[in-house]
């Protein structure tokens, strides 16, 4: 098993406290999803839609990684073979946790765009709207959050990372939006094995070859200790 793409939903970062978009009542934190994340609110009401990831960046202060992200950092320092952690997640408990390979597809909280010119910069604390970009002058930055309708970063990379990788895993994520729900089936069709490490069985759940129920803070690092201990014994060193 030599190339490993592990795809993470909002399900990784439950037990550290952050809600789930679709929790109870299919609210996010108070709020209908395409009233704060699409372009058409943003366009409608800037004010809400900033204030709104202003809050969850600073929630991200009260949180810290839980045992599932400690285990896939592990995993990215020990793992041998190829490896890529692609996140739909903005919060960033997977490099706090030390994460190195991986790459956030929807944006990130800690992250300002610039409407005009494209520039993305590292942001902390709040970012009112109408904030001038120092790149281009324009006041235009706004969060760097993948809208729905608005195309995910690295899709070329993460393409190909699928087609090469020999396992795909899947944790916490409900499958409900693409084109991360696809991943599992472009994997497969690479000839990869596939597993999901969720709650419940996602929207895609037929598609995975095993599907292991239960919280990621436990079923994760279980799986890291696993794979950890088959690369160990097939090692040339420990031979
Ligand atoms: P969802 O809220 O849709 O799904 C979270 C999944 O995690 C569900 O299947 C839960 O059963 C599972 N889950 C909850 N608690 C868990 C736990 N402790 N351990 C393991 N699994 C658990 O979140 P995502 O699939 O990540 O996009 O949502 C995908 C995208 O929709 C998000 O990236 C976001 C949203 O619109 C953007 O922000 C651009
Ligand atoms: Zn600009």
């Amino acid at each position: 098993m030599d190339n490993i793409v592990i795809l993470t939903g909002a399900g990784i970062s439950a037990e550290s406290g952050l809600a789930t978009f679709r929790g109870p009542g299919g609210l996010w934190e108070g709020h209908r999803v395409e009233d704060v994340c699409t372009p058409e609110a943003l366009a409608r009401d800037a004010a809400l839609v900033h204030r709104f990831y202003d809050e969850r960046r600073a929630a991200l202060g009260r949180v810290a990684p839980n045992p599932a992200h400690v285990a896939l950092a592990r995993l990215d320092r020990e793992w041998p073979g190829g490896l890529l952690i692609v996140t739909q997640n903005v919060d960033d408990l997977h490099e706090r946790a030390g994460a190195r390979r991986m790459l956030h597809m929807h944006g990130e909280l800690n992250s300002a765009l610039c409407a005009s010119c494209g520039t993305r910069r590292a942001w902390e604390g709040s970012l009112p709207p109408g904030t001038t970009c120092g790149d281009c002058g324009s006041p235009t930055l706004r969060p760097d959050i993948v809208f729905f309708g608005e195309m995910p970063y690295r899709m070329d990379a993460i393409e190909r990372a699928l087609s090469d990788c020999d396992l795909f895993v899947s944790i916490g994520t409900s499958g409900a939006v693409y084109p991360a729900a696809g991943f599992v089936r472009t994997a497969r069709y690479h000839g990869a094995a596939t597993l999901e490490l969720n709650l419940e069985r996602s929207a895609g759940s037929a598609w995975f070859g095993e599907t292991r129920l239960g919280p990621a803070s436990e079923l994760v690092p279980a799986w890291v200790d696993e794979v950890l201990a088959q690369s160990t014994q097939s090692s040339p060193m420990s031979r």
